[in-house]
């Protein structure tokens, strides 16, 4: 049984995540798209509701689960039985991240591995970030994030403005 995962702290999920998600399933038996925490960030969504949103993008896809995690990556991984972790990348200054964090994980896991999978050209410029931001300033978002979360989220950054 081949075990993918694909973690991510998803502040909030975008239609970029969503894609990746979908192309990693395709490839395994068992797809895990875990919402961590990343300790460089501060999220505006809790955990909870970022594992809601997911959950929600992801219901017509059978063999993905969505879970949460507050600890290690390798943790989780190892628990799992995992073959690799999933990540998608938009940049080289993506790559660069994504090969720093592979190294430090291998480091505390030697049976560690990664696959990077490059996001579609019109994705390219989708991020939580924007996201964020447009929806902060009551922008339109729905070409950003999955149709099912739409609202959810724009509510959320507006109420963030008081
Ligand atoms: O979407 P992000 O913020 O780029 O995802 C980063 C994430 C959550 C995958 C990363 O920060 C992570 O693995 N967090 C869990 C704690 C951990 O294992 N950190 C890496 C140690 S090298």
């Amino acid at each position: 049984m081949k075990v993918l995962l694909f973690p991510g702290s998803f502040d909030p999920f975008t239609r970029g995540h969503r894609d990746i998600a979908r192309r990693a399933a395709k490839v395994c038996d068992k797809l895990y798209v875990a919402v961590m925490e990343n300790s460089a960030k501060k999220t505006v969504f809790t955990l909870e509701e970022r594992e809601e949103l997911v959950k929600r993008s992801l219901t017509k896809y059978d063999n993905i689960e969505v879970i949460s995690s507050t600890g290690l990556l390798v943790d989780l991984y190892r628990q799992l039985g995992c073959c690799a972790v999933v990540r998608g990348i938009r940049s080289e200054s993506d790559f660069r991240y994504e090969a720093e964090l592979a190294l430090a994980n291998r480091l505390l896991c030697p049976e560690y591995d990664c696959l990077l999978l490059p996001c579609r050209d019109d994705m390219s410029l989708i991020s939580s970030s924007i996201v964020k931001e447009v929806g902060h300033y009551g922008g339109d978002i729905s070409k950003m994030v999955p149709s099912e979360i739409v609202d959810t989220v724009k509510d959320k950054l507006m109420k963030g403005r008081v």
